[in-house]
C-alpha cells in the first residue's frame, strides 16, 4: 500500500528505527529492493531523480511503481522525488503518483550553485504549500552537501563546483535550521554534515574532523520532532569495492559512511537515509564478475539477475541495521 514520508517516518520516529531511501531506475532496482523488503518484513521508500525521471521515462517509472505496490500488497510503500530543482519538477512528481517529494532549494534551479536562504525559504515553502494540499510529503534541505576534507560542494551530477565552500557552508547551522523548518513547514530535513554523493566521499576511514555527525545531536535537541535525513549515505562497502576491481574495473580506494554512524544518527533524530551508490556498485560489480567469469554468456538475464541478488543483499542489511525490518 502506498503511503506518504509523513506517516513512514512518524511511524520510524515512535518506534526508534530509521528507513534507508533507495533510488531507482529501473524494474531490477525495483524488485530487488522490494523483495528484500519482503525478506525481513520492511517498509520501503522508492525515490527517483530527475535523472531517473528521464532515464525511465515518468509513464514508465509510474508503472513499474504501480506494479510494485500491487505485486507486494503487505509492503509499505513510500514514492518519493528525490532533488526537485524547482516546483513543477515537485508538482509533476505528485502527479505520477508520488507521495513525497524533496525540494532541494539548497541549490539554485541549476542544481550547480549554492543559493541564498531567502531563495531557499521562499521555493520550498511553496512547494510544502502546494503538496500539502493534496496531501503530500516535503522533504528540504538546509546547508549544502559536499566533503569537508576538500571543500568541495556537492552539484547534483556528482561533480564539484567551481571554488571552495567554507565549512560554515556545509555544515548546518541549528539556528538556522530551526527557523527553516518553523518559515516552510517541511515534514523531514535534509542536512549537510559533510557527507557527498557518489562513491568518493572520504579518503580514509572518516573522523568526527569529516563527518559532523555531532551537529546531527544538536540539531535533534532544537528539532526534536522533526525527521531528519542523511543524504550521500552510501556506505560504499570494502567488498563490493573488491569484487568490482577484482573484474576489470577501477574503482581508487575510498570509504563511504560507516553503517555505525549511520546506526548513531539513528538514536539522535534521523529518520531517512539515501542510498544509491552501494545499489550502484553492488549491481555493476556482479555484472562484471559474470562478464569475466563466463565471457560466452550474451543472455542479459544472466547478468541482470546476480546484479538484483547483490542488491537485495545490500538492502537487507541496510533494513536490518537501521531497524526497519519488522516494521512492516
Ligand atoms: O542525488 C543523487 C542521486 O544519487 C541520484 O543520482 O541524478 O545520477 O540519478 P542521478
Ligand atoms: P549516495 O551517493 O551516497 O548513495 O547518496 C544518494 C543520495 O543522497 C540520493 O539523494
Ligand atoms: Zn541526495
Amino acid at each position: 500500500a502506498r503511503i506518504t514520508l509523513r506517516q513512514l517516518l512518524d511511524h520510524a520516529a515512535e518506534h526508534g528505527y530509521g528507513v534507508p531511501a533507495f533510488n531507482i531506475n529501473n524494474m531490477e532496482q525495483g524488485l530487488a529492493v522490494m523483495e528484500a523488503a519482503k525478506d525481513v518484513d520492511s517498509p520501503v521508500i522508492l525515490q527517483a531523480s530527475r535523472g531517473a525521471r528521464s532515464y525511465a521515462g515518468d509513464i514508465m517509472l509510474g508503472r513499474i511503481i504501480d506494479a510494485l505496490e500491487e505485486m507486494y500488497p503487505d509492503i509499505p510503500l513510500c514514492m518519493h522525488q528525490d532533488h526537485g530543482n524547482n516546483v513543477a519538477t515537485c508538482l509533476s512528481a505528485i502527479q505520477h503518483g508520488y507521495t513525497s517529494v524533496m525540494m532541494d532549494g539548497s541549490l539554485k534551479e541549476d542544481a550547480r550553485t549554492p543559493s541564498d536562504y531567502d531563495y531557499n525559504v521562499g521555493i520550498t515553502a511553496e512547494v510544502a504549500r502546494l503538496a500539502h494540499m493534496v496531501g503530500a510529503s516535503v522533504e528540504g534541505e538546509i546547508g549544502v552537501l559536499g566533503s569537508l576534507e576538500t571543500g568541495e560542494g556537492d552539484a547534483e551530477d556528482g561533480h564539484g563546483f567551481e571554488g571552495k565552500l567554507e565549512r560554515h557552508m556545509l555544515v548546518t547551522d541549528p539556528e538556522e535550521a530551526r527557523r527553516f523548518v518553523s518559515e516552510t513547514k517541511v515534514d523531514a530535513l535534509a542536512v549537510a554534515i559533510g557527507t557527498s554523493h557518489g562513491a568518493y566521499k572520504f579518503t580514509r576511514e572518516p573522523t568526527g574532523e569529516v563527518l559532523a555527525m555531532e551537529i546531527i545531536e544538536k540539531l535533534h535537541q532544537v528539532l526534536p520532532n522533526t525527521h531528519l535525513v542523511m543524504h550521500g549515505s552510501s556506505s560504499v562497502p570494502k567488498e563490493w569495492q573488491e569484487v568490482f576491481n577484482a573484474h576489470g574495473g577501477d574503482m581508487r580506494e575510498t570509504w563511504g559512511v560507516p553503517v555505525d554512524e549511520i546506526v548513531r544518527g539513528i538514536k539522535h533524530g534521523v529518520r531517512k537515509i539515501n542510498i544509491d551508490t552501494d545499489l550502484r556498485l553492488a549491481a555493476t560489480a556482479a555484472m562484471r564478475k559474470v562478464a569475466v567469469t563466463d565471457p560466452a554468456e550474451f543472455d542479459p538475464r544472466k547478468f541482470y539477475k546476480p546484479a538484483m541478488d547483490a542488491m537485495r543483499s545490500v538492502c537487507r542489511q541496510r533494513f536490518e541495521a537501521f531497524g526497519t525490518a519488522g516494521n512492516a
